[in-house]
């Protein structure tokens, strides 16, 4: 097992990485306030991981479990309402544990019922997606879609832990694996060029599951992350980043209905749009484009918008951006090949032209 720290002052956790670590209760146990515990998870990850972990805390705690329907289609405050219940039907107070078994719809959800149950109650991510595990479990961004946003509604909830079994993700199916590798490539992008050149030379081995490749993809991926998120926990700079090829992304994913386009392969197109842009600008070259693309293919992931999405559908969806700011669109985009911007400062006509394919 491998520990790190995301270093956030009083707010700070451990991230642990390791192979059957969902079962054990001494990785729960330094987290667990009180004796009152909810397992959060949904109906494909139930039958598979839920008895291992209530196995773990029944005999010193009161266990209870939600388990929700599986898709970003229920990533709504409908769905939170159901934890809600849950809650308050077992009689939970503020002392609660919230445990977040599952991938990033199910961390989102869970780590905003746990910040606004009773104001604030405990939580602890279990993620089970290679997504969840180099990104969303990390960083305290939790929350739900709106019809006409997507994480519109939502805060800032940082976990206690984050528990990341990677033998969980041998029964994660291939198209999940991908999408989860795309947030991966995205640091090498962002910030780890060293990285990028890593992901180039053993891509084939984490498309084929080599467990030990996985393992430290994901050390290395939240190592980035926790650095940024320490840096900057609520996004007023530079966390804004991780954002890279997301704002195209989310466009994609609303527009297509949620569920429809998974996460990953919507970020994966959106970071080729913006390299796309870059090159416009003169920053990325075509060859950085070229490997950018090649990469993502290799990991079988989609380089190439909906031919159904014109350049106005982008704009619209796009304006909700959270990195909108009084109704100026700002980009993260790359100068380089491991070295990302934010910016407002870029032809309108260079974004149309990477708009339209
Ligand atoms: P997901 O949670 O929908 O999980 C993907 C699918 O895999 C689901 O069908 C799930 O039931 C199934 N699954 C999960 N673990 C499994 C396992 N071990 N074996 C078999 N099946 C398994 O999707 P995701 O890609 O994990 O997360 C995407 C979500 O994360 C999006 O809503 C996105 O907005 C959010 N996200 C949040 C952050 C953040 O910082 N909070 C960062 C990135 C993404
Ligand atoms: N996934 C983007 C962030 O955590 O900031």
């Amino acid at each position: 097992m491998e520990k790190l720290i995301v270093d956030l002052a009083e707010r700070s956790y451990p991230i642990y990485v390791g192979k059957q670590l969902i079962d054990q209760l001494e990785y729960y146990q330094p987290h667990i306030d009180g004796k009152q515990v909810l397992i959060i998870t949904n109906e494909t990850i139930a039958p598979l991981y839920l008895e291992r972990v209530k196995q773990a805390l029944s005999d010193r705690y009161h266990v209870a479990e939600v388990i929700l329907p599986d898709g970003e289609q229920y990533k709504t405050l409908v769905t939170v309402e159901k934890i809600y219940d849950a809650l308050l039907t077992n009689k939970f107070n503020r002392t609660v544990t919230l445990i977040a078994l599952g991938g990033g719809v199910i961390g989102d959800i869970t780590g905003f019922a746990a910040a606004t149950y009773q104001r604030g109650g405990n939580f602890i991510q279990v993620p089970t997606t290679l997504l969840a595990q180099v990104d969303s479990s990390v960083g305290g961004k939790t929350g739900v879609n709106h019809p006409l946003g997507k994480n519109m509604i939502g805060a800032f909830y940082q976990p206690k832990c984050v528990i990341a079994d990677t033998t969980t993700l041998n029964t994660l199916p291939d198209r999940e694996l991908s999408a989860g590798i795309a947030e991966v490539v995205k640091y090498g992008l962002i910030c780890d060029k060293p990285f990028f050149g890593w992901l180039t030379d053993h891509m084939d081995l984490l498309v084929n599951r080599s467990l030990g490749d996985l393992s430290y993809a994901i050390l290395r991926s939240c190592e980035n992350k926790a650095k940024v998120v320490a840096e900057d926990e609520r996004e007023g700079g530079i966390r804004a980043i991780l954002n890279l090829g997301h704002t195209f992304g989310h466009a994609i994913e609303n527009y297509m209905g949620y569920g429809k386009w998974l996460h990953g392969e919507a970020v994966a197109v959106g970071m080729v749009q913006a390299a796309e842009l870059s090159h416009r600008i003169g920053w990325l070259t075509e060859s950085e484009v070229t490997k950018i693309k090649s990469l993502l293919q290799q990991a079988n992931l989609p380089v190439v918008p909906p031919t159904e999405m014109s350049a106005d559908d982008y704009l619209e969806l796009m304006a909700v951006d959270k990195k909108v700011i009084d109704g100026q669109l700002r980009l993260v985009l790359l100068k380089s090949i491991g070295k990302a911007i934010v910016t407002a400062d870029f032809d309108q006509q260079h974004l149309l032209d990477t708009l339209v394919v």
